[in-house]
């Protein structure tokens, strides 16, 4: 079918073309302008900021944006129209799009209106996996589809202000891609219990069907100290203004290295490194470390020359062993030894018992001083796991952090603290396409986040921001043709996002599906809790949890 534009989809006439933007005239009303008109039965608003036209000209066809509309004083004191547009890339015969421009028209060229059956055509060639996010907020017949592949493929980023609806959007997105993808393999880690069950009120609430979700929290996963990397394990025990931390580091290579290799024999690998994810004793290295520290020569005559060197890191090594909070990390009860990792990255990519095409790890448990250590092995793992995957290719996984500013931050940043988390993340950022792991960032606060991150990401979904600093970074952040949409920012609804990259046709403005069921994540009722609350409430167990770090 072709594409129209004819007299009726005729508006106006180009009279002012740049290599960024044109202008154009619209027709006097005397000549049939009318403010709205109907194809199809669909209303189209003429020259209404964010929609789209076309430009026709010999037979070459662009689509364009408007940016903004005026009116001007005509010869005869009659209201001229006037319209700016970005152009968005030209359109064949067939109205298949493809972005930028080699064709520019000149003055006096035709000014068409998009109908909704151009637009519907734009998607066919992205409608390929049935991904719909939603609807075009200018067409509200239209839904927009995705490019499930380079959505999922090539990372994405989820922007927008607190309160602007990611977590909604995110649950949205993640339960329309399950409808027309059941067999996908996601990782959400979520920092407040959003959208997973809470163990301690007996209600189960998911908001992913229960048969194909997992929900577990740190306890039930389980990721043990002999899985870090031993950068992680020396930002963990070691103090780095501590004069002797070189010493330290340098009996910590030797002994992790050594107890891995005795406690390994076993398994016959050959060679073995200190990052080799292979299981040691904790007690034991504490123990080395004990007797280095007190070794004395010479029948107690003489101190070595490591002798009283590790009281700080014995010091801080074992107050964190009495920590309760770490007994996921340093005192695991089901990970102990290395033949227990394949069921840890079962439980992990949802391949364990129960099965599950998404495995919401819920950190809301974890004091945020850990967040930094548990995050950088989930990006650790999610990284590894398909990197040493022949079948790579055919177990994509994506991974989606939630609040990724609070822990993939920018380097040199304010709270510069998770250097590991941010290389792990770095490394799916920078290598992961290659290998089938996605990954997606969701963050109120761009400016903290890691730029390598960002850079990467070859989508983006905007949900409103109106800090004007947050505005001009996501600017830089996304493709040229998206800029001037970008102006809507401020003024977008709930749940309403301006869509840019490779995984739409084109920049959109979408009203993302409603989830359902939404996550947990609801504005507090002040109003009608400080009318009708409760007059008591336990104080006695708010301290109680507060002590056992239980929420
Ligand atoms: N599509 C939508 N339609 C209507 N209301 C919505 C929509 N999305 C979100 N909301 C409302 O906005 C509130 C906040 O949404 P959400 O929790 O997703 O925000 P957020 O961007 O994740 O905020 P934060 O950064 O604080 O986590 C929700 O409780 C809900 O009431
Ligand atoms: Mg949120």
């Amino acid at each position: 079918m072709e594409l129209r534009t004819d007299r009726k989809t005729n508006v106006g006439r180009i009279v002012e073309v740049t290599g960024a933007e044109f202008v154009a005239q619209l027709i006097s009303e005397d000549d049939g302008f009318v403010p709205e008109m109907v194809f199809d039965k669909y209303k189209v608003r003429v020259g209404q900021v964010g929609s789209y036209m076309i430009v026709e000209q010999a037979g070459y066809r662009l689509l364009t944006m408007v940016e903004s509309m005026w009116q001007e004083q005509g010869v005869a004191d009659e209201a001229v129209r006037m319209l700016r547009m970005s152009p968005l890339g030209e359109l064949d015969q067939d109205g298949e799009f493809t972005r930028g421009v080699t064709h520019y028209p000149t003055t006096g060229a035709d000014l068409h209106v998009v109908t909704a059956d151009a637009l519907t055509r734009l998607f066919a060639s992205f409608n390929e996996a049935d991904y719909v996010i939603g609807k075009l907020s200018s067409f509200e017949a239209i839904d927009v589809y995705l490019d499930a592949s380079i959505f999922f493929g090539r990372h994405v980023a989820i922007l927008g202000q607190s309160g602007s609806g990611k977590s909604w959007s995110v649950t949205s997105l993640i339960q329309s891609a399950l409808k027309v993808m059941p067999n996908a393999h996601m990782i959400l880690l979520d920092l407040h219990g959003e959208y997973g069950m809470r163990k301690t009120d007996f209600s189960s609430h998911t908001v992913f069907p229960k048969h194909i979700v997992r929900c577990l929290d740190t306890d039930d996963l389980e990721i043990p100290y002999w899985l870090l990397s031993f950068a992680e394990l020396v930002d963990l025990l070691i103090d780095m203004d501590d004069e002797d931390a070189s010493v330290q580091i340098a009996f910590l290579r030797t002994t992790v290295l050594n107890l891995k290799i005795e406690a390994n024999t076993h398994l016959e690998l050959g060679h073995i490194t200190v990052d080799t994810p292979l299981f040691f004793s904790l007690d034991d290295l504490c123990k080395k470390f004990k007797v280095a520290n007190e070794q004395t020569a010479s029948f107690g005559k003489e101190t070595t020359a490591l002798y009283g060197r590790f009281d700080q890191l014995l010091v801080k090594l074992l107050s964190r062993m009495n920590d309760t909070r770490y007994d996921f990390l340093l005192r695991p009860s089901k990970r102990t030894s290395s033949e227990s990792l394949p069921e840890l990255m079962r439980d992990f990519v949802g391949l364990g018992d129960p099965g599950a095409k998404i495995t919401v790890i819920d950190l809301s448990s974890v004091p945020p001083d850990l967040h930094g250590t548990v995050t950088s092995q989930i990006g650790r793992l999610a990284f590894e796991f398909n990197f040493w995957n022949p079948r790579c290719r055919e177990f994509p996984l994506f991974l989606i952090c939630e609040e990724a500013h609070s822990y993939i931050t920018r380097e040199g940043g304010v709270n510069d603290e998770n250097r590991q988390t941010r290389k792990a993340m770095e490394r799916i950022a920078k290598q992961g396409r290659k290998y089938g792991v996605g990954l997606c960032v969701v963050s109120q606060r761009p400016h903290e986040l890691s730029e390598t991150v960002l850079s990467q990401c070859s989508s983006f979904v905007c949900l409103r921001i109106s800090n004007p600093d947050d505005q001009a970074y996501v600017r830089e952040l996304v493709p040229d043709a998206a800029r001037g949409m970008l102006d809507a920012l401020p003024s977008l609804a709930q749940g309403e996002a301006i869509t840019v990259g490779e995984a739409v046709p084109l920049p959109l403005r979408v009203q993302i599906t409603m989830p359902d069921p939404p996550p947990n994540s609801s504005n507090i009722d002040y109003a009608g809790e400080w009318l009708n609350g409760p007059d008591e409430i336990s104080v006695e167990d708010i301290v109680d949890r507060w002590r056992r770090q239980e929420r």
